[in-house]
């Protein structure tokens, strides 16, 4: 009696990402909810809330990677909290999967992220918080808050520790993220490089040139997504051939298809540091994985508490003082 509705705070995981929500509880203090996933004969899937969350705010996280059940059973969990009768349901979405299609640019073809917004809107969700998306403007295919986190907040720590900053620089592996490799580059007070990249068609390059020196710098490429691995590794050959005294990747979203961790492995890379929105294939040792818990653990935090969401979207913040918050 008493408690304010907004006290209950419910977390619980899809199956795509279920040991990061494990993390993000534990960060958050307080126990993974309980659910389950009945699977029927035919691949049909049905999940349940074992717990009452009536009057509750719920988190969901869950990355939409495909296969397309994963999107598809946020939306069936989304829709069971509804009909479950809490009261505010936020979808945490690390990997915002189909993100790539978010526009038309040539006929015919869907506008997929748009199309899976409604879908997530349409489930009944209040809220959604996602990182990196692939491209800002898919913040506005919602008509409710979005909480849009950077993996900047992970990898600029990084490279403050480990890195003497006078030597580094950045890169861009092509034109779309050059937005990105400027706001490292002032934040660092350094420089950056593009490469200027053609696809034949969606996970094939056709070209790739440099723009800029690299001659004796320590040269960081940064990118929201790596598939196939083609364009980070072609970019770090050609950035290797003009001079440069090593090249690493730092990339939010490990999708890592097929054959990409072993392309990774016999590129010229020197490291690849990534975050856990998509649980990482199988381990290697140029691949470092930095966890976005805390983030997402502090973005819960806040919106519970109505706390401004603004100083974390400083690249600035150091992961130890936030937690030590919660
Ligand atoms: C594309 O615009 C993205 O930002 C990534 O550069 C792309 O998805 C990487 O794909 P891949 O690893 O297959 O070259």
């Amino acid at each position: 009696m008493g408690e304010k509705k907004t006290d209950k705070v419910f977390i619980f995981a899809g199956r795509a990402t279920t040991n990061l929500a494990h993390q993000v509880a534990n960060i958050y203090g307080i126990p993974l909810g309980n659910s389950t996933v009945f699977q029927y004969a035919d691949g049909e899937f049905q999940p349940s809330y074992e717990e009452t969350i009536r009057g509750g705010i719920v988190f969901i996280i869950q990355s939409t990677l495909p296969p397309t059940d994963n999107l598809f059973e946020l939306l069936m969990m989304i829709d069971a909290a509804k009909r479950a009768s809490a009261e505010k349901i936020v979808a945490v979405i690390p990997y915002y999967g189909f993100a790539r299609q978010d526009r038309k640019d040539k006929p015919h073809v869907p506008i997929a992220s748009k199309l899976i917004a409604d879908m997530i809107q349409a489930a009944g969700v209040d809220r959604v918080i996602c990182m990196d998306l692939h491209a800002d403007q898919i913040q506005g295919f919602f008509n409710i808050p979005v909480d849009h986190l950077y993996g900047s907040s992970l990898f600029i720590p990084y490279i403050r520790e480990k890195f003497d900053i006078e030597d580094v620089m950045f890169a861009s592996p092509d034109m779309g993220g050059s937005k990105r490799a400027g706001m490292y580059a002032k934040t660092l007070n350094n420089s950056f490089v593009i490469c200027y990249k053609h696809r034949n068609k969606p996970n094939e390059i056709g070209e790739m040139r440099l723009i800029g020196d690299v001659k004796d710098r320590h040269v960081i490429l940064l990118d929201d997504i790596i598939d196939t691995g083609s364009t980070i590794c072609k970019a770090a050959g050609i950035i290797m051939e003009n001079g440069a005294k090593s090249v690493r990747a730092m990339i939010t979203h490990p999708v890592l298809s097929g054959n990409a961790i072993e392309k990774v492995e016999n590129s010229a890379l020197e490291e690849l540091v990534t975050t856990d929105t998509i649980p990482l294939k199988r381990p290697s040792d140029k691949i470092r994985v930095l966890s976005c818990d805390w983030l997402l653990a502090e973005a819960i935090r806040r919106v519970v508490c109505y706390e401004s969401l603004d100083n974390l979207y400083e690249t600035t913040i150091h992961h130890k003082g936030v937690i030590h918050r919660l």
